[in-house]
């Protein structure tokens, strides 16, 4: 069946069964292939999008439960103009990257942490972050949250002692 929602603001039609996983409607259908694939049961947090202004995990969405909604991706943080979201702007400074699989889910939680408090404490990113980093960027994460919001503008790569930052 045919299945309307938005994409990062663009109107999107698909015709597909309504209880196929968003994330693959999102990859497959509408090759928006920034988000991706971990787990398939939404205990990693790589497909995280938001859905109507909510963090949600796409693996685990019935495309169905997006229709008449606003989807917006990793793709959609960008302006118009090209220049990168603030978070993304501060995961770059930070060199949070490490292998990357993770990393648009990550920016998406922390993109929505923002959103929904302004300045997170140390303690709302620890409950708050939850997606699941194999190559352990955890403290550089923090750090880039930190800077994105001005809670420390000072917070860098730099600032981050080795052994947490490059696990
Ligand atoms: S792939 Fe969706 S939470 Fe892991
Ligand atoms: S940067 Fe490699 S899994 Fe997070």
């Amino acid at each position: 069946m045919a299945i309307a929602f938005t994409v990062n603001g663009q109107p999107v039609s698909v015709t597909v069964e309504e209880d196929t996983p968003l994330l693959w409607v999102l990859r497959e259908e509408l090759g928006l292939t920034g988000t991706k694939f971990g787990c398939g049961v939404a205990a990693c947090g790589a497909c995280s999008v938001q859905v109507d202004g909510a963090l949600v995990r796409s693996c685990s969405l019935p495309v169905g439960e997006a229709a008449g909604k606003a989807v917006r991706t990793i793709e959609g943080l960008k302006a118009a103009d090209g220049t990168l979201h603030k978070v993304q702007q501060a995961w770059i400074a930070a060199q949070v990257p490490q292998c990357g699989y993770c990393q648009s889910g990550q920016i998406m939680a922390a993109v929505a942490l923002i959103e929904q408090v302004g300045t997170p404490s140390d303690a709302e990113i620890d409950a708050a972050m939850t997606n699941i980093c194999r190559c352990g960027t955890y403290p550089r994460i923090r750090a880039a949250i930190r800077a994105a919001t001005g809670a420390a503008a000072a917070a860098t790569a730099a600032s981050v002692p080795a052994e947490q930052g490059d696990a």
